[in-house]
């Protein structure tokens, strides 16, 4: 099923039913090593899957429903089967905003695998139109829940031992993380900790060039800020406002890309805030290692 999220569209299915999570895999060509997210409708809900100590709770109670992701130990092997967390002990869970995801979950009751609907190391669909485009043919139903409003993908944290670690920038920010549980450890290189943090992500088929000043002939641009109008220009925010450059990120790489330029420029991003998750995603699109 196409799920819209506030984040980004997921392609979802029923986390207790290996077949039907084989064939999310299968229609992503995504590694079977990479764990999917459970999506559940509440934080009760999610207790029961995962064990989620106080400082879990206390991030759940402050972000869900929201664009926030919980890797905490498994406690309910079976609602979330093997190949859904790739065999770990851990289970990611996170409880979505979207009204239509929200209603969807509470109608199905149990957790709904779902990964950003796109192909495999491709940018995560924010419309209805990309998200059909990408995996639309591979869903027995799609629901248009409109442009997805926060554009990014949630920000993951591993609340395990040890002080919570962040596993993926995203849409809740470090501030607004650390403002709860204090200070955050970095995701180490343990490829188990944070399995999906592959090199190669989010990419269009153009090659991206990052903290570019100007466009070179024949780029596209992906501007932010004061920028003249022009052919092949997208300006994420034209006021710099960081949360609008979240919310066109991945649509704008997309529609850049449909003229078939040489390269996209991106613009220089500040790293603060928002800006931290949409330099992460830059980076990666762009093959650099984050
Ligand atoms: O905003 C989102 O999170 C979207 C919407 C659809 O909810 N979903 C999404 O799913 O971005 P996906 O599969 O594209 O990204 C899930 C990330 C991957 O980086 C994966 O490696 C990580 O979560 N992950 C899942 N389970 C994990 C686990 N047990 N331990 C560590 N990382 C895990
Ligand atoms: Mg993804």
């Amino acid at each position: 099923m196409l799920l819209p999220t506030e984040t980004v569209y997921g392609l979802g299915a029923d986390a207790s039913n290996p077949a039907a999570v084989a064939a999310i895999f299968e229609a992503k060509g995504r590694p079977r090593f990479n764990p999917l997210i459970a999506h559940v409708h509440d934080a009760e809900t999610a207790a029961r899957i995962a064990a989620l100590d106080d400082r879990a709770l206390a991030l759940a109670a402050a972000f869900w429903p929201g664009p926030l992701t919980i890797v905490a130990p498994v406690r309910d092997t079976a609602a979330v089967c093997d190949l859904a967390r790739a065999g770990l002990d851990t289970v990611a869970i996170r409880v979505p905003g979207h009204p239509l995801s929200r209603a969807v979950l509470a109608a199905f009751g149990g957790p709904v695998v779902a990964p950003s609907a796109n192909r495999s190391g491709r940018p995560s669909p924010t419309t209805f139109d990309d998200a059909v485009a990408e995996t639309g043919d591979k869903a027995a139903v799609a629901l248009d829940g409109g442009p997805c409003a926060v554009g990014l993908e949630s920000t993951v944290v591993a609340v395990l031992d040890g002080p919570v670690r962040l596993l993926r920038p995203g849409a809740v920010t470090r501030a607004q993380l650390e403002a709860v549980v204090g200070p955050l450890a970095e995701a180490d290189n343990d490829a188990r900790r944070s399995p999906g943090r592959l090199a190669l992500h989010y990419a269009p088929d153009a090659p991206v060039r990052i903290e570019a000043a100007a466009p070179e002939p024949g780029e596209a641009f992906l501007a932010f800020g004061d920028w003249p109008a022009g052919e092949g220009v997208f300006n994420l925010s034209p006021s710099g406002d960081l949360a609008e450059a979240a919310a066109n990120l991945f649509a704008f790489l997309r529609a850049a890309d449909r003229a078939k330029p040489a390269g996209i420029a991106v613009a220089p991003i500040p790293d603060e805030g928002l800006g931290e998750a949409i330099n992460d995603r830059l980076r990666r699109a762009a093959g650099f290692i984050g």
